[in-house]
């Protein structure tokens, strides 16, 4: 074939290709949108049960709740059917994901509870810390339990599964305990300090296991693909903003003390795209790690915003990392040149040494 022909036969069997994989992408997506209808009447009961749990919440919050807890479905159901999920697989991921929050605002166990308060005082702002902070961090234990007796014989019998009871309910509370993951960013820093406070307090440190197994790491991915969006973005700005101002004001300090102008809405966005960049590395399956990096990609194009009405900062993804790239620069140039320094230093101790 002479080589005009070979590029042209190229060219087309490029176009065919994309053709072929847009088809492909678009009956995945309505296979997917098929699949979220049915489960989202066939589990409709128990959507609303879960919905209900958040009542008590400002109305924001819970619709935030409700809508994270639809997204997760829907990215669940769209994972688990491009790993090819059999029907009983994909069943214990529905559950998973429609449990997975379930007990996100309850209180905590009134023995834990009246420990904190003895501790810290009932009004002061570090029992209102730990408070929150151990109700976080044991969701995804005390949701996996109860989905244990949720899922009766009798509830799941009553929605279409038929056999594998046992195995059903393991893989559901398994994946549900493993959703909290081993803590990007916030979660990390939360769960260390929260522990350092129950050991100095006697009580049992928190620990959360990784995802193991094809139900919980699609869970997992679900859960980290929220992170990475534009929604996850937002809310760790405003939690930046409500509860971290004092870290962003030190990272704002260092910035400053390198010659770069780092405003306090740039060092909470830089936290939240840390925080998708580690959701993303959590997730070892390639597949799904690049959905995520799709889903951040998508995130980094958007305008957030930092403060309150009266004092609202707009934020630029790609200016912020232009600033932390400059910051990375000149640490590493300063790092460089000390180290050329030493060894220079070095050399002429050994020099002096020699005569
Ligand atoms: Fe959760």
């Amino acid at each position: 074939m002479k080589s005009m022909e070979r590029e042209q036969k190229i060219i087309i069997e490029k176009d065919f290709s994309e053709e072929v994989n847009e088809v492909r992408e678009n009956q995945e997506k309505s296979l997917a949108e098929k699949e979220m209808q049915e489960a989202s009447e066939l589990f409709g009961d128990l959507i609303n049960q879960v919905s209900s749990r958040y009542e008590g919440m400002p109305d924001k919050m819970r619709e935030n709740f409700i809508a994270h807890n639809s997204d997760i479905l829907k990215s669940s159901i769209e994972f688990g059917m491009k790993k090819g999920f059999s029907d009983n697989e994909l069943k214990a991921l529905e559950l998973s994901a429609i449990l997975h929050d379930v007990t996100k605002n309850d209180s905590l166990p009134e023995v834990i509870d009246q420990k904190f308060k003895k501790t810290f005082g009932e009004d002061s702002f570090e029992y209102k810390r730990i408070e929150a902070d151990y109700r976080l961090l044991i969701h995804g234990k005390t949701a996996s339990q109860e989905s244990m007796e949720i899922l009766s014989d009798e509830f799941l019998v009553k929605h279409s599964i038929i056999d594998d009871f046992e195995n059903i309910r393991e893989i559901v509370s398994r994946a549900i305990a493993e959703h909290m993951g081993p803590n990007p960013g916030y979660m990390g820093f939360v769960l260390e300090a929260t522990n350092k406070k129950l050991k100095d307090m006697g009580e049992t440190e928190i620990v959360h296991p990784r995802a193991r197994g094809k139900v919980s790491e699609v869970l997992l991915a679900a859960d980290m693909k929220s992170l990475a969006s534009e929604h996850g973005i937002c809310k760790v700005i405003s939690i930046r903003y409500n509860f971290n101002q004092a870290q962003d004001r030190k990272v704002v300090q260092e910035y400053k003390d390198k010659g770069v102008n780092l405003t306090m809405g740039e060092a909470a966005l830089l936290s939240a795209i840390e925080s998708a960049n580690q959701a993303r590395d959590m997730i070892s399956d390639l597949e799904l790690k690049m959905e995520i990096s799709k889903t951040i990609n998508e995130a980094m194009g958007v305008e957030y915003k930092y403060g309150e009405e009266d004092k609202i900062e707009i934020l630029n993804c790609e200016k912020a990392l232009q600033k932390q790239r400059d910051y990375l620069r000149i640490v590493s140039q300063e790092e460089q040149s000390k180290k050329d320094e030493d060894e220079l230093e070095e050399v002429r101790t050994r020099l002096r040494e020699a005569a």
